[in-house]
């Protein structure tokens, strides 16, 4: 049998996350430029190619798969490639989840449950419906209500991933958190990431989480949680509401230590890292080589795996960390 997967400093690879598409119907001012240009379609993976891809890394040991985009849901046949990834749960797959902006949620979350899918992560800024415009310069956060509505009808959890930015949705972290405790969602709070240029310099926008939560404890009563998702974020018990709080702080505190993943750009690049360009091509192995060629590639790419990303929000002007775009890598 081929080996299972860990890098050069130990860490164990379990988790994927495969990017279905770049294109998205939002327009996030930190995420996206106003006129962003998106890739061809024939360097675009099928979905043919991504579920190969999801076995491929089943089969080495991966136990959560996650797809991302750009919106996930923008890609057509996308309940179609959940339900042949679905297939592998329970057969070394132990979790397939989502990362939406859920403004087309309504549509596709019975058949995402049927699929197998039992929790989503959503994008969600700002409730105010004014402000939502103004931060994904497009979005209608009626969309995004109705669409987190269905998918509880249908049985998913929801976690919201909130960015934190300054003076633009700072005042509404604490109602937000009080909302989510209501409707029993987790919230994730995150701090904006150079990566990629975007029209404005997000120096003007971050907002360092630490003085968030210190904030945040003169209404709240935050304890440390053991729960761990196997993703970066450190979680909170809420005492008020009986929720979760997470924080996300690429730039405060590094958590790539406990690193367990990598990354399937939505052009078939295996990245090791959201923080570094380094990536080998699987698209290249999956079309002409097959499944040898795949296993070799991805061998190759631990070996390259980073220790760490070196993000910083360095001051107005600076160039991005990484000239990808958070929606080409996966979110
Ligand atoms: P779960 O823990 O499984 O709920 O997911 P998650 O928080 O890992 O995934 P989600 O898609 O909700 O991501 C939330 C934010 O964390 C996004 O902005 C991601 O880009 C960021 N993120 C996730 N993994 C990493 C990582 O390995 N490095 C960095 N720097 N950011 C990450
Ligand atoms: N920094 C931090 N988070 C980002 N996201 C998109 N771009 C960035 C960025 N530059 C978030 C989205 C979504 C998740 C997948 O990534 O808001 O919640
Ligand atoms: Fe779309 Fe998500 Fe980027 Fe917003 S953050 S533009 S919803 S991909």
């Amino acid at each position: 049998p081929v080996p299972s997967l860990s890098d050069a400093f130990g860490r164990r690879i379990s988790y994927v996350r495969l990017s279905v598409t770049d294109r998205c119907d939002l327009r996030c001012r930190y995420c996206m430029s106003e006129a962003m240009s998106f890739l061809p379609r024939r360097e675009v993976l099928t979905l043919e190619e991504l579920a190969e891809l999801a076995d491929a890394f089943v089969a080495r040991g991966v136990t959560r798969i996650r797809l991302t985009g750009g919106e996930p849901l923008a890609r057509r046949g996308i309940d179609d490639l959940a339900r042949m990834i679905g297939r592998q749960i329970g057969n070394g797959l132990e979790e397939l989840t989502l990362t939406t902006n859920a403004t087309k949620l309504a549509d596709h979350a019975q058949a995402l449950f049927e699929a197998g899918v039992r929790r989503v992560n959503v994008s969600l800024d700002s409730r105010d419906p004014d402000r939502f415009r103004h931060i994904t310069r497009t979005g209608d956060v009626k969309q995004v209500l109705d669409g987190i509505a269905a998918a509880q009808v249908a049985g998913l959890r929801i976690k919201i991933n909130m960015v934190a930015l300054k003076s633009l949705n700072e005042d509404e972290i604490a109602p937000m958190l009080e909302w989510c405790g209501a409707e029993g969602h987790d919230l994730t709070l995150i701090e904006t990431m150079p990566l990629g240029v975007v029209d404005e310099d997000r120096t003007d926008r971050y907002l360092p989480l630490d003085g968030v939560r210190t904030k945040l404890e003169e209404r709240f009563t935050l304890t440390p949680e053991q729960h761990r998702t196997g993703g970066p974020a450190r979680y909170l018990r809420v005492a008020e509401t009986g929720g979760r709080l997470g924080f996300i702080t690429p730039l405060t505190h590094n958590f790539c230590d406990g690193c367990n993943r990598l990354r399937v750009t939505v052009d078939g690049k295996l990245t090791m890292c959201l923080g570094h360009d380094d990536h080998v091509d699987l698209k290249q192995a999956l079309r002409t080589g097959g499944r040898a060629a795949l296993d070799e590639a991805i061998d190759e790419a631990l070996r390259l795996k980073p220790r760490r990303h070196h993000f910083e929000i360095a001051g107005r002007g600076a160039a991005p960390a990484v000239a990808r775009h958070m929606s080409v890598t996966g979110g």
